[in-house]
């Protein structure tokens, strides 16, 4: 089955109102003659709306870099489902890295925001991914594989197809210490197959699965080549519309 792949920028905590503007504007004669493939940016909360109207009318699809799992209530400081979609997102990522590692985000609390972002016809970009010493201890396939079975619990059989998951492995995020693309193929080949084993192929086959970490131009062709990788989540590459755009167009 072809999956439609998706590129997806996650700003992290970077950029102004007036810059996000100047970059949607820089970045849509750019990728104007994309059709095949999803681009989506990911800016930080008080910009989402800014960046709404510059893509309206545009194929450029909207998510946001994290959420509480409440509707609404006593807590300060988090953004919830609904409010995500009164803005107009389609997507969130949940459990990036740095938000288990800086955060303390655990796989218990990441859960429930997926099942929230669920709840409220969001989809959720949920990440899993190996530290440096857990690689080192041969524990990468253990890790990823317990991140996801935790991060999908309860999740609806018929849902799980409908989500996207990236492996960022953590060693690679922001050190331009990209992992191979085997290490990515292979990584994200496990993810599939454990989706297919517990759900499915109707499930596995729809899924995409994203790499991220230090994805740059000169590295993304390499990535898309390998069977199985659907596409990618960008950090630092993502910031610049003439990098974004090459990495859409790869
Ligand atoms: P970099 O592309 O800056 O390594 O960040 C990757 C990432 O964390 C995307 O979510």
């Amino acid at each position: 089955m072809a999956r439609r792949p998706l590129i997806a920028a996650n700003w992290k905590m970077h950029k102004t109102v007036q810059e996000a503007k100047s970059f949607v504007a820089a970045l849509l004669p750019k990728i104007a003659a994309v059709r095949d493939r999803d681009v989506l940016i990911c800016p930080p909360f008080p910009l989402i709306h800014a960046v709404d109207q510059a893509r309206r009318d545009t194929p450029i699809l909207l998510g946001a870099q994290n959420m509480y799992f409440a509707d609404s209530g006593a807590f300060t400081g988090e953004v919830s489902g609904p409010m995500l979609k009164d803005l107009h997102c389609e997507f969130v990522i949940l459990g990036h890295s740095e938000r288990r590692w800086v955060f303390g985000e655990t796989d218990e609390l990441i859960n429930k925001k997926v099942l929230a972002a669920i709840t409220h016809g969001l989809i959720p970009i949920l990440c899993v991914g190996e530290k440096i010493e857990e690689r080192e201890q041969n524990l990468t396939e253990q890790v990823i594989l317990n991140q996801l079975d935790l991060g999908i619990k309860n999740v609806p059989e018929n849902v799980i197809g409908t989500m996207v998951i990236a492996y960022e492995p953590v060693w690679a995020i922001g050190t331009g210490r990209n992992a191979s693309a085997k290490d990515a193929h292979d990584a994200i080949a496990l993810i599939r197959e454990f989706i297919h084993s517990r759900f499915g192929s109707g499930a596995a086959d729809k899924l995409r699965i994203l790499y991220g970490g230090s994805v740059k131009p000169e590295n993304m062709a390499t990535y898309m080549r390998e069977e199985g990788i659907d596409g990618a989540l960008v950090g630092g590459a993502s910031l610049d519309p003439e990098s974004f755009a090459k990495l859409v167009t790869y």
